[in-house]
């Protein structure tokens, strides 16, 4: 088995993380406290406490709330993006915000203020962020179809896409076709948590209803065989997370994980975080995780965390660069990289 160590040395890309879902417990409670904000605890030990989904978002949206200023925003992007490279070498990350769980704050100011985070994590740390703004599906489809029209009005390089989060038994994807066409129509690319806790007729209508390029989560997909069919057929990425996978599903863990169950079906996917300090996690550990269960080599971690690259809305220098980078340093970490044949 690989070392934890080695691991987190490798170089690594993520696509599925949630900006206010990585605000250490500590930082939302000063947040909280500088914004006035009322959290259900100030203790830093109980506050990522919760049995479930819906527990866990009541939650998330109690540290969204503690986020008020754009400041504030350019801090904890900073930090996330800092503190994944500094402990699990994590050189491109796409994020997902909620700016309708932030009602007060114009998404304007808030997009300046995640920016400016961003790039000083980059020029600071060497990666690359980029942005998805989420749809919380379980607010009306005029709250979502705003959102979007201020996504499009306030184009920037780094906003590549838009994405739809929370509670998927609370928000069909049909909800949501008129607004993903508009964003499609823009040119926006589409993701979309499917099939985390709901069945995986929602993988199956993300992608044909939402015009889903990639999927969050999607684990309900290993239950139906049409459905794992009809994806496998679609080519469409899924980007798993293997902590919150196994939080919420914790009768099918380690082994018997459907993310197993899903790379053995031959889905595409990738390793990712979710919301890393809420769960205990960072995406070295995620990365420790899925090795553990899959009997990784480092040639097998490597061949997973290059793929992730595939997935990655990035052009196509860019990509070519971060593949270039990532095979000379995990060669130098000792694995091999002669058979390997990923974005060329
Ligand atoms: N928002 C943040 N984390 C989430 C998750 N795991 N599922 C749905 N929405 C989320
Ligand atoms: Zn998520």
């Amino acid at each position: 088995m690989i070392d934890e160590s080695l691991l987190r040395r490798l170089p690594k890309a993520e696509l599925h993380c949630h900006l206010e879902g990585a605000v250490p417990a500590e930082t939302a409670i000063m947040l909280a406290r500088r914004n006035g904000v009322r959290l259900p605890t100030y203790d830093a030990q109980q506050l990522y406490r919760f049995a479930d989904l819906p527990q866990f978002l009541t939650v998330y949206r109690a540290v969204c709330a503690s986020i008020v200023t754009a400041a504030d925003f350019a801090e904890v992007a900073y930090a996330a993006q800092a503190d994944a490279a500094i402990a699990a070498n994590l050189r491109y990350r796409e994020l997902f915000v909620n700016p309708t769980n932030h009602p007060d704050l114009p998404y304007p100011r808030l997009l300046a203020g995640v920016l400016d985070g961003l790039r000083a994590a980059q020029v600071d740390h060497g990666v690359i962020g980029r942005l998805i703004p989420a749809i919380n599906r379980e607010q009306s489809a005029s709250v979502a179809g705003d959102l979007v029209e201020a996504v499009i009005a306030h184009r920037v390089d780094e906003v590549v896409g838009i994405g739809l989060d929370h509670n998927d038994v609370l928000g069909p994807p049909v909800k949501f076709a008129g607004v993903y066409a508009r964003a499609r129509a823009a040119g926006l690319r589409r993701t979309a948590h499917a099939g985390e806790i709901a069945q995986a007729r929602q993988v199956t209508e993300s992608i044909e209803v939402l015009g889903c390029e990639r999927i969050d989560h999607g684990y309900a997909i290993i239950d139906d065989p049409v459905a794992l069919a009809h994806a496998l057929a679609s080519g469409v990425h899924f980007a798993t997370c293997w902590s919150t996978c196994a939080w919420f599903h914790p009768d099918r863990i380690g082994v018997a994980s459907p993310i197993v169950a899903m790379a053995a079906a031959g889905l595409p996917l990738s390793i990712n975080s979710d919301d890393p300090p809420m769960f205990g996690t960072d995406i070295g550990r995620e990365y420790h995780g899925a090795a553990t269960a899959f009997g990784w080599t480092l040639d097998d971690a490597q061949r997973a965390a290059l793929t992730v690259l595939d997935a990655a809305w990035i052009d196509d220098t860019e990509r070519r660069q971060l593949v270039d980078e990532f095979r000379r340093e995990t060669t130098d970490l000792g694995a091999s990289t002669a058979e390997l044949d990923i974005a060329e």
